[in-house]
């Protein structure tokens, strides 16, 4: 499965990216918010030069036409751009066209699997299903992707399933059990994957034990 950082922050990229476990970046408009950069283009620019993956950038307007035309122009930053499209139908006339134009999409805020069947019909190279805000409304996210992966794989579409919305790492994990392609996620989930207490004690121990022997 691949790892996508779901972040604008270039310094928790450049991390995970030195890591060697990320294989791309997802930001939204909420995210690209949050760092208050002062050029937007500027910036994106720099994620994809750190990433050299997929980085996909969310379009705001809400007609197709408009969308298509935000698109062009984010897409012109970097051939690692994808551009994030919402789940409405005039996203989906968009999704028809920009793939048309061999530029690649990534159909976000999914939160039911019609949603993603119709967004890999339209030509979706991605779709997103957010699963933390389903778990939110008493509504289980995961078993939202493992219907999507079921579907897909009945078909054997290849539009690639991201997992979003991740809260913590059971939802990562639950993830790779269902094959999902991909999941996005916050640096501070990445941070903890990797953390055990049994490792920091292990390693504290044998650091000990190494002592007594030097000092034999
Ligand atoms: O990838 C989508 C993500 O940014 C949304 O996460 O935690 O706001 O539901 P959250």
């Amino acid at each position: 499965m691949k790892i996508f950082l779901d972040t604008a922050k270039i310094d928790d990229i450049k991390k995970g990216v030195e890591y060697g476990i990320v294989d791309g970046v997802t930001t939204n408009p909420t995210l690209i918010s949050k760092e208050g950069f002062k050029d937007y283009r500027a910036a994106l620019k720099e994620i994809c030069n750190i990433v050299q993956g997929p980085v996909s950038a969310e379009v705001v307007s809400l007609d197709s036409k408009g969308m298509i035309k935000e698109a062009e122009s984010l897409a012109s930053i970097s051939e690692h751009i994808v551009i994030k499209i919402p789940a409405t139908f005039e996203g989906l006339k968009a999704v028809k066209e920009l793939n048309r134009k061999n530029i690649k999409t990534n159909v976000t805020l999914i939160f039911s699997p019609s949603q993603a069947l119709l967004a890999a019909k339209a030509g979706a190279t991605y779709v997103s299903p957010f699963v933390g805000r389903l778990d939110d409304i008493s509504t289980p996210g995961m078993e939202m992707v493992s219907q999507i992966v079921t579907i897909f794989d009945n078909y054997l579409i290849e539009t690639q399933i991201i997992v979003a919305s991740v809260r913590h790492p059971l939802h990562f994990v639950e993830a790779a059990m269902m094959g999902a392609d991909i999941a996005t996620i916050p640096f501070p989930v990445l941070e903890k994957l990797m953390k055990h207490p049994l490792t920091d004690i292990g390693i504290e121990r044998f650091l000990k034990d190494w002592e007594s022997v030097k000092n034999k």
